[in-house]
């Protein structure tokens, strides 16, 4: 029988000023502070429990233990996730739902992606010569129309750039209070009316879009009593795909940046060798930061190492201390793409994107999207277009979620 003891706790009634202050640091300095990778806090009005590291990571995927139903706060399902969306589903719902997403990851439909990715960045500079351009606007104009012809929408790509504001507010405002909380609920609500009339369209055959398409396979889904989603929830899911599809133009303008103060690094690799890429896109994905933790409740009680984890508890998992643990990385604060050469392949210590499985976890169903638009963007950005980088500060704010950097990372092409 295991000895119980008592999990290190932090003092205090709440300490969500502090999560705002200290931002992506949060967990990692009260791991510093208990020496324990398990410690106990309370966060909006309620006890958490937060976990960082490699082990860490299997317990808070183990599905037996944990549960991902209400473990969302409210606003955050309002602007960024949508409700009776994946993220929130369990078990077999969430495996079959799950599916209907990695159905979408065929190296055919992967191939297409990175196409459209290069010919909407070329289109994006033909008519540029000689101007000081903002790499994150243009990153989501290119994004929006990327993402609705993956979907297959069958749309102009003025309609499509139409969107990129409301595709964009659900993700930058999502953390947000006040009127940039409320402008971002707005345009969620008025994306969704607008994917709901799109599915209504296909599902009736008023339009006619290939059966392989995105779109017609997320709007004929059914669940596992056989009966077709409601279109709400579709919408959500449709969602799922276009939303993040253009958050990776956080990723493109700290690639940007990755490559303004990794000047040497970018010198010595070779464009053409898509290990030395690979190795350079993965490791802007370990050493910024983009989403700090992912949560889950503890399913029922049970006890791991000694800690009795309480049946309801919020539990969270640090995504950036992980990414920055020196038990698993060699100087993790320094920006080393190398260091993936040799990399063992754990589906829990590199973890930008979430740990575990794709299919019977909640690992992020977009990372291969992730990794082919940047490394395609960063071969199109050094292979066809001759830029520079004007005067400007080149910083960005570890408390910000997303971390955009200040200034927003400008280049003369
Ligand atoms: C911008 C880069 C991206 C980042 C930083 C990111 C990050 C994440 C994270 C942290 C999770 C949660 C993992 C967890 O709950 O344990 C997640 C889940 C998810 N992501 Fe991404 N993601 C990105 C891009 C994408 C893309 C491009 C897509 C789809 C095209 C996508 C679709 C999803 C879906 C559907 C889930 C829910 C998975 C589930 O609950 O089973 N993401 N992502």
């Amino acid at each position: 029988m295991e000895n119980n003891h008592p999990m290190p706790k932090e003092k205090g009634i709440d300490h969500t000023i502090q999560l705002l202050k200290e931002g992506y640091h949060f967990i990692m300095n009260r791991k510093e502070k208990f020496d324990s990778r398990v410690f106990e806090t309370h966060l909006l009005g309620e006890k958490a429990i937060c976990l960082v590291g490699k082990e860490e990571a299997e317990l808070f995927y183990d599905e037996t233990k944990f549960t991902r139903k209400d473990a969302a706060p409210s606003r955050v399902k309002k602007t960024l996730f949508g409700e009776g969306g994946v993220q929130g589903l369990d078990d077999a719902p969430h495996h079959h739902r799950k599916a209907m997403f990695m159905s979408l990851m065929t190296e055919e439909k992967l191939q297409q992606l990175k196409q459209l990715t290069k010919e909407e960045w070329e289109k994006e500079f033909r008519q540029i010569q000689d101007e000081n351009i903002v790499v994150y606007e243009k990153a989501k104009s290119v994004l929006t129309r990327v993402a609705m012809k993956w979907v297959e929408i069958p749309v102009e790509d003025t309609e499509a750039d139409k969107w990129s504001d409301e595709l964009a507010d659900m993700f930058e405002k999502a953390a947000s209070i006040g009127p940039k909380h409320w402008k971002s609920r707005y345009s969620r609500s008025k994306m969704e009316e607008w994917m709901e009339d799109w599915i209504e369209k296909v599902r009736s055959g008023k339009v006619s879009i290939s059966e392989s398409a995105p779109l017609y396979q997320f709007s004929f889904h059914k669940d596992l009593d056989g009966e077709l989603l409601d279109k709400q929830i579709v919408a959500v899911e449709l969602l799922n795909l276009l939303r993040p599809i253009v958050a990776i133009a956080v990723y493109i303008d700290l690639l940007m940046l990755a490559m303004h103060d990794n000047k040497d690094e970018v010198a010595q690799m070779n464009i053409d060798d898509e290990k030395q890429v690979t190795n350079f896109i993965q490791e802007v994905r370990r050493f910024y930061p983009f989403f700090p933790f992912a949560g889950a409740r503890v399913k029922e009680t049970f006890t791991w190492n000694g800690y009795v984890f309480e049946e309801g508890t919020l539990t969270l998992l640090d995504l950036y201390g992980t990414n920055h643990d020196p038990a698993i990385w060699e100087n993790p604060n320094q920006f080393q793409p190398s260091r993936f050469h040799d990399w063992s392949r754990s589906p829990f210590d590199f973890i930008p994107q979430g740990g575990g499985e794709y299919l019977i976890g909640h690992r992020c169903a977009g990372e291969w999207i992730t990794v082919d638009i940047l490394k395609t963007t960063i071969k199109f950005f050094v292979q066809q277009l001759a830029f520079t980088y004007p005067k400007q500060k080149f910083e960005y704010d570890n408390n910000d979620i997303p971390p955009l950097p200040k200034c927003e990372i400008r280049l003369r092409a």
